[in-house]
C-alpha cells in the first residue's frame, strides 16, 4: 500500500542544507512514498506544566506524528548533537507520559554538514533519544551525508551522480524498513 511519511527537517534555518537534502529525498523516494515536511519552528518551548493541557501547535504536531506511517528525520549536527529545536519538538511528541506519538513509529535518520563527519555524532545521539521513545529505527543502510557547495539544485536536484544513487538506495531501504515494521506490528492509529 502506499505509505504517508512525515519528513522533519532538524533544522529550522530557511538557508537550511538539511532541508534541500530533505527535498532531494522526497523527490527520489520510491512511488509508493507520500512524503510531507511536519514542521518544528511553531513549537513554543516544550513545558511539562502544559501537559494537560497542550498548545494547539503541539497538539496539531503530535497529530501529524500519529496520522504518518513513517518518520524521516534529515537533520544537522550541532555541536556534536542535534539541533534543540528538534530535541524540543521530540519532548512534545513524547509527552504526556503515556501518550508518547513516537512508540512503535518506524523513524529514518538522516544528515548532511558540509564537513567530513557527516553529522555521525549528532545523529548517535538522536538514536539514543529515539530509542528511550521507543522509536524502532533504521540502522542499515545508514547515511552520513558530506555536503559541498551545490549539492542540491534549486530544483530538488542531487548534483552528484554517485551520492543521488546512494540517496536513492537510502530511501528504497527506508520504503523496505516500514514495510517490514508495519507488516510486523500494524500502527494504531490516532
Ligand atoms: C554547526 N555545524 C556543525 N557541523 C558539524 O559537522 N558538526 C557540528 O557539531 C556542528 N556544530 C554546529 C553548531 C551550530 C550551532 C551551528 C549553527 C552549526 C555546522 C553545520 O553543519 C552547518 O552550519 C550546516 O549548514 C547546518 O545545517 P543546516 O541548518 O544548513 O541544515
Amino acid at each position: 500500500p502506499p505509505y504517508t511519511i512525515g519528513v522533519i527537517c532538524g533544522s529550522i534555518a530557511a538557508s537550511s542544507i538539511n532541508r534541500r537534502l530533505a527535498r532531494a529525498l522526497m523527490k527520489l523516494a520510491p512511488a509508493d512514498l507520500e512524503c510531507s515536511f511536519i514542521e518544528i519552528d511553531q513549537l513554543a518551548l516544550y513545558d511539562r506544566d502544559r501537559d494537560d493541557a497542550y498548545p494547539p501547535e503541539a497538539t496539531a504536531f503530535k497529530e501529524a506524528i500519529l496520522a504518518a506511517d513513517g518518520i524521516l528525520i534529515v537533520t544537522p549536527e550541532y555541536n556534536r548533537s542535534i539541533p534543540g529545536a528538534l530535541k524540543n519538538a521530540i519532548d512534545w511528541a513524547s509527552r504526556p507520559y503515556g501518550e508518547n506519538a513516537l512508540t512503535r513509529k518506524p523513524v529514518g535518520v538522516i544528515g548532511a554538514s558540509p564537513g567530513g563527519i557527516g553529522t555521525a555524532v549528532g545523529q548517535q545521539h538522536l538514536k539514543t533519544i529515539l530509542s528511550f521513545c521507543n522509536a524502532p529505527m533504521m540502522n542499515e543502510i545508514e547515511a552520513y551525508v558530506q555536503y559541498p557547495d551545490g549539492l542540491v539544485d534549486d530544483d530538488d536536484e542531487v548534483t552528484v551522480a554517485s551520492t543521488k544513487d546512494f540517496l536513492s538506495t537510502y530511501m528504497q531501504a527506508y520504503d523496505d524498513f516500514v514495510r517490514r515494521v508495519l507488516t510486523v506490528v500494524p500502527q494504531q492509529q490516532a
